[in-house]
């Protein structure tokens, strides 16, 4: 029990606010340290799930506009291990799935169903119709309309300075693939950008974590 005679006893610190924060913020940052610094370095983490590779320009374009809008707001891009997220979601996400991601999106909020793995599970025309009125393929669906998305053109976007920023970071763009860049988007409008990046959401790593869901407990 608590030996009030001890100068350092529970009861010092739980009686005094100032003390109590101090040490709080010790313990919660050391603590947040031992977790999260191995990570940096820790292969599973940093190296790219097998299949995975960088965005096609459309597709970052596209990622751009997801964030723009605020669609991780509502969305998360992260099956947990949890088996009934399996079930409805796929294979569980892996971190390597997301190694050419800056900023990552997996999100928290999860208003609507997760997106880690959408891609290819509906037609191009499905997501056209449900980002400019949702309405009209999911009748009690709360989620807002993106009509402006197929009005402006992507064609004029800098895809070329982020594709350069990503590389900084690590991103392994050739200067081959930045070159043509702009090609990609010609004619192209958001909606096509936001279209192209969902439909890719999920799909190269999706083996591989298919593996993983099978050797694991699941
Ligand atoms: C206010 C919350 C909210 C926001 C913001 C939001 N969504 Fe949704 N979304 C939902 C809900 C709820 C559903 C489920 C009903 C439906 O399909 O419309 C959904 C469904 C979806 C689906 C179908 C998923 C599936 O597996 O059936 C896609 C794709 C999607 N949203 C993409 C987006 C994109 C892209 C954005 C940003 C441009 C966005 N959402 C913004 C709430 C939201």
């Amino acid at each position: 029990m608590a030996n009030n005679s001890s100068r350092f006893s529970h009861k010092l610190i739980e009686t005094n606010v100032g003390l109590l924060i101090v040490l709080s913020i010790l313990v919660i940052s050391f603590a947040g340290l031992v977790q999260i610094v191995p990570l940096f370095f820790q292969h599973s983490t940093t190296t790219p799930t097998p299949g995975v590779k960088p965005y096609e320009p459309l597709n970052l374009i596209g990622r751009d506009v997801y964030i723009r809008e605020g669609c991780v707001g509502c969305h998360s891009q992260q099956i947990r291990m949890l088996s009934s997220e399996v079930q409805r979601y796929g294979p569980y996400s892996l971190a390597g799935e997301s190694a050419y991601d800056h900023p990552f999106l997996w999100g928290s909020k999860r208003t609507g169903p997760d997106l880690a793995r959408v891609g290819q599970r509906y037609s191009d025309d499905w997501h056209r119709v449900h980002l400019r009125n949702p309405r009209d393929v999911v009748k009690e669906s709360n989620m807002p309309a993106y009509p402006w998305l197929q009005r402006n053109s992507v064609e004029k976007a800098d895809v070329q300075a982020r594709m350069r920023v990503l590389r900084k970071l690590g991103v392994p763009y050739t200067d081959e693939q930045i070159e043509k860049a702009p090609e990609q988007l010609k004619g192209k409008t958001e909606e096509d950008a936001l279209v192209a990046y969902l439909q890719g959401l999920g799909v190269a790593g999706r083996d591989a974590a298919a593996k993983a869901v099978a050797e694991g407990a699941l």
